[in-house]
């Protein structure tokens, strides 16, 4: 299957990020995305064939720290790139999409000269925590009580470029 990354348009495809993420995180609607955040964020599609089958979204330099400072906006860091959202489409899972878009991720890290990404994701999704690892990225913290419904806590990972 030919597969490329387009850049999301924005704001013309909030519509189509929301549907998306809704499916992605179908087990967990507290984690959706809302349409300011589809907005402050940039984000891209995984195509496979004509198909969009996955989504990440993006904020650039910036560090991820709303699990220990949660009424603040996450902080300014020069070269930190934040990976806010990874998504497949159930029915594309288990195929190597997700490992091809992680790939994918740090290619486009450092081609725009970022010295380090940073993502975060539920204490139980041992699937991409596993994935980031094989990747390189190292757990920087856990942070008890980031996630609701259920209540949980958020893996924070780094990985140095
Ligand atoms: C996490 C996610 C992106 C992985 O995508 P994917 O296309 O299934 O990933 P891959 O097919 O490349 O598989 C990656 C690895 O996970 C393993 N894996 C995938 N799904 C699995 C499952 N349900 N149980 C056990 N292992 C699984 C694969 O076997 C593979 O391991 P390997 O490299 O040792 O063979 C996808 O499951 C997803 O979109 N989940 C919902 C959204 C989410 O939780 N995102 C992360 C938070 S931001």
């Amino acid at each position: 299957m030919h597969t490329e990354f387009r850049r999301a348009e924005i704001p013309k495809e909030i519509r189509s990020l929301i549907i998306f993420d809704h499916k992605a995180f179908q087990k967990y609607p507290a984690d959706w995305f809302d349409q300011a955040t589809w907005q402050a964020t940039e984000s891209w599609w995984m195509i496979g064939g004509k198909r969009k089958i996955g989504c990440c979204a993006f904020e650039r330099h910036i560090d991820f720290k709303e699990d220990i400072h949660p009424d603040k906006d996450n902080p300014h860091r020069r070269g930190s790139l934040y990976i806010a959202t990874t998504g497949i489409l159930p029915q594309f899972r288990t195929m190597g999409f997700g490992t091809l878009m992680k790939s994918w991720q740090l290619s486009y890290a450092r081609h725009h000269g970022f010295s380090r990404i940073v993502t975060n994701t539920r204490k139980s999704n041992k699937v991409m925590i596993t994935l980031n690892q094989k990747f390189g990225f190292k757990i920087i913290r856990t942070t008890p009580g980031y996630y609701d419904s259920p209540r949980e806590s958020t893996v924070v990972m780094e990985r140095r470029l």
